[in-house]
């Protein structure tokens, strides 16, 4: 049995029985990545179309490795050097890579809601790999399989996501399913970067880091996005540091052994400290690794995969 639909848009749209489905997928895949010899032929003759609008180093990266571990031809369009830069219109380029036989196109774009009509012009399934401010559904499907592989669940599990959440898809991503999941998700940062009526998602605003990470069992922090500062969101870079950054000595106030969580790119010594980010709380690396695994789950199950043990060898 694969995912019943065309596409990947957003966690809003997958109910919990498909996310443990992708969560319980990805685990012979990453059994795959272990392995010597990467390779299985799985996606023989698909074609996999990275179309990225913004940049990226781990999604596009795991992406692509994600298909060719699975022997799928993995192709990465930059659109600094495609035709987007002559004007070609988004609905163009999806239909011209197409015609050409993608049977997956994979899009980061800077407009919400970009993935959702690029999956109305074309027969291809679309994943959103981050659109605006508002989705980026596979990192926070990697953050739900490595709390999961930490942890082993989510009922109750005392969640902190700590930083620009007004911004972050990644934030709202992971708010969207850790609730469905049945976590406690907790929010912290200034006022002015918590959105407003963010109770309506089920989840608890704190403007005091250390009220918000007492008792945690993960911490996730997020990417401070500098890009921001200009908006006068916040004083200084060295202000936010001083009042939100995570230390090892705020680490103290959530459970001795939560999990230190990072989705990438770290701004070192702003949102978190050098000694967190390396220490033996922190599972950043092993996220990396887990969004390979989950991204061959997302990949096998939307091309119509069935039980990956026994058809993955
Ligand atoms: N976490 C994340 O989306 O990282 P990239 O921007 O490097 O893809």
């Amino acid at each position: 049995m694969g995912l019943n639909r065309k596409d990947l848009l957003g966690i809003r749209d997958l109910s919990v029985e498909e996310i443990r489905l992708i969560l319980d997928t990805a685990e012979p895949m990453k059994e795959i990545i272990g392995r010597e010899i990467k390779k299985v032929p799985t996606l023989r003759g698909k074609v996999v179309i990275n179309l990225f609008y913004e940049p990226s180093t781990r999604t596009r990266t795991s992406f692509e490795l994600a298909g060719k571990y699975m022997s799928a031809d993995t192709i990465n369009i930059s659109t600094s050097t495609s035709s987007v830069v002559k004007g070609e219109t988004l609905k163009d380029t999806a239909k011209t890579l197409e015609v050409m036989g993608a049977d997956v196109v994979i899009i980061r774009h800077s407009a919400t809601g970009a993935p959702n009509i690029l999956s109305k012009y074309i027969s291809a399934s679309v994943i959103n790999a981050g659109d605006g401010f508002h989705e980026h559904p596979t990192q926070a499907l990697l953050d739900m399989y490595t709390i999961k592989e930490k942890i082993g669940g989510f009922e109750g599990l005392k969640v902190a996501i700590v930083g620009d959440v007004l911004h972050s898809r990644v934030a709202r991503s992971n708010i969207l399913g850790l609730t469905k999941m049945g976590a406690d998700v907790r929010v912290i940062g200034p006022a002015t970067l918590i959105p407003p009526e963010i109770e309506k998602l089920g989840v608890s605003p704190f403007t005091c880091i250390e009220d918000g990470l007492r008792d945690a069992d993960v911490v996730m922090v997020l990417r401070m996005q500098l890009e921001r500062q200009q908006k006068g969101l916040f004083p200084t870079i060295r202000e936010y540091a001083r009042l939100y950054g995570v230390t090892t000595d705020r680490l103290k106030l959530a459970r001795p052994d939560a999990l230190v969580m990072h989705p990438g790119p770290m701004n070192r010594g702003v949102e978190i400290s050098p000694e967190v980010a390396d220490g033996v709380q922190s599972v950043i690396n092993e996220q990396v690794t887990n969004g390979v695994a989950v991204r061959m789950a997302i990949l096998y199950l939307l091309t119509g995969g069935g039980n990956p043990h026994e058809t993955i060898n």
